[in-house]
């Protein structure tokens, strides 16, 4: 996270509406926040009844910020009503390249996150929580095992046992059915469903898996009440988020927003444009593209972007400079998803590297297929699969083609486009 957040001066109360919220106290050195400092800056978990807490995530609206935006207490209701011994797993494995934000919660503010994974094991009456980290995530589970040990020395009242789990450096392994699948024992691969985790998931119990930025959202609503979450964001998607902006920007990082920010505003928080953009890569690798004299006009919200056909995902923003080529970067974010197939299903292992081969050709000059026949191709992977992956490969893809369909014709034609060669996406996860 290149962009620390204001340090605010232990028991000062949130002003109305007022940011950072879930990066309150993060350090100018980007070092854990211990769990002194984090209970004299947030005070400590009230004692709260479990029906008690689900009402108050429903009057509050959260929903989750993993990707696909369900409502936490619908999830919470679900998993507390299942039968056997509800298990609580927290998602922070961040396999998306383009975000850093469950990484930043981790890394920086763990007890935030673990406050939230306490709540929600009450809420759902779970003894049981496991915080899963990716493998090359190494000072994200350095200070959540601290963390882990601070709490475990002061024996913080009611609280569930919570231990770590690693998980493989894999875009799919943060697919729920993947993730309780290996903590099952087996492959981080997904599973055909139902039934659902929350109805058969670790050990065969209810679980309830939740995204760590939800989680940390989840220890400041306990706190504040719903009506101050509410302050930010809209009826129907309310609260701040966190956001991970790369590429053209000054000052590439994660920042908190309210929710419904403009993007113009976003990027202006961020140092502003670099050099001027053609376009914005909007929700991250499962999201879509966007011109920028469009997006820069709209506001983060899942309901402003959906009649472009794109959702929020898990907030990552990249944008894309002048000088680089919207047909490369297409192509390479499609050959990084095929390379992340989990090789079980024939239309995502099969569809997905003949759509990646086909851009890069077209990329490259020498096309074999036209974009009608990448776009059909497209369209036959979505919905063909264990889990959503080539849903949001096939988004990404068809975006690109619409978005970039003037540089796709000068490149079919093996003429130049205005990109001089560099590239911008990450197609690798910073640890
Ligand atoms: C291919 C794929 C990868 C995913 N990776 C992640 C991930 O890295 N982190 C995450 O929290 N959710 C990820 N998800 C979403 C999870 O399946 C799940 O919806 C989420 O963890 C639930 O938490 P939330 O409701 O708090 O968002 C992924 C989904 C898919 C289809
Ligand atoms: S759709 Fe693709 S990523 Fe998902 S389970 Fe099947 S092969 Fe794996």
């Amino acid at each position: 996270m290149s962009e620390p957040a204001t340090v605010l001066e232990p028991d000062a109360a949130p002003a109305r509406g007022a940011l950072p919220r879930l990066l309150t106290g993060v350090r100018a050195n980007g070092a854990p926040l211990p769990l002194d400092l984090h209970l004299r800056l947030h005070g400590a978990l009230a004692s709260s009844s479990r029906a008690g807490l689900i009402e108050l995530v429903a009057a509050s609206g959260l929903r989750g910020r993993g990707g696909a935006g369900f409502p936490v207490a619908q999830k919470l209701e679900a998993v507390a009503n299942g039968r056997g011994r509800p298990v609580v797993v927290a998602n922070g494995t961040e396999g998306e390249p383009a975000s850093d934000k469950d990484k930043a919660l981790l890394r920086c503010v763990p007890h935030l996150v673990l406050d939230g994974v306490s709540l929600a094991a009450r809420a759902v009456g779970a003894t049981e929580a496991i915080v899963a980290i990716a493998a090359g995530s190494r000072n994200e589970r350095t200070a959540v095992e601290h963390a882990l040990a601070e709490r475990n020395a002061r024996a913080l009242d009611g609280e569930a046992r919570i231990s770590l789990a690693v998980t493989p450096d894999r875009f799919i392994a943060g697919e729920e059915s993947a993730l309780v699948n290996l903590l099952n024992g087996g492959p981080a691969k997904p599973v055909f469903v139902p039934p659902r985790p929350f109805e058969r998931g670790v050990g065969g119990e209810p679980t309830l898996v939740q995204n760590v930025e939800t989680l940390a959202h989840l220890a400041l609503i306990a706190r504040h009440g719903a009506e101050w979450f509410r302050e930010l964001g809209s009826d129907d998607e309310p609260g701040s988020a966190l956001v991970t902006l790369s590429g053209g920007v000054r000052r590439p990082g994660v920042y908190e927003v309210g929710l419904g920010a403009a993007f113009r505003d976003i990027v202006i928080g961020a140092g502003g444009l670099s050099e001027p953009a053609t376009a914005l890569l909007v929700g991250g690798y499962f999201g879509g593209w966007i011109e920028a004299r469009s997006v820069l006009e709209l506001s983060l919200l899942d309901a402003e972007l959906a009649p472009h056909g794109i959702g929020m995902g898990a907030r990552a923003i990249a944008v894309l400079p002048q000088g680089a080529c919207g047909v490369v970067e297409t192509a390479r974010v499609a050959r990084y998803l095929a390379d992340e197939s989990a090789g079980q299903c024939g239309p995502c292992v099969n569809g997905l590297a003949a759509i990646a081969t086909a851009l890069e050709r077209i990329a490259a000059g020498r096309p074999d297929r036209s974009a009608g026949q990448i776009l059909r191709w497209a369209a036959q992977v979505r919905g063909r699969g264990a889990c959503k992956h080539p849903d949001g490969a096939a988004r990404l893809v068809e975006s690109g083609l619409r978005v970039f369909a003037r540089e796709f014709e000068l490149h079919a034609h093996g003429r130049r486009c205005s990109g001089d060669g560099r590239t911008v996406l990450p197609t690798e996860v910073s640890r």
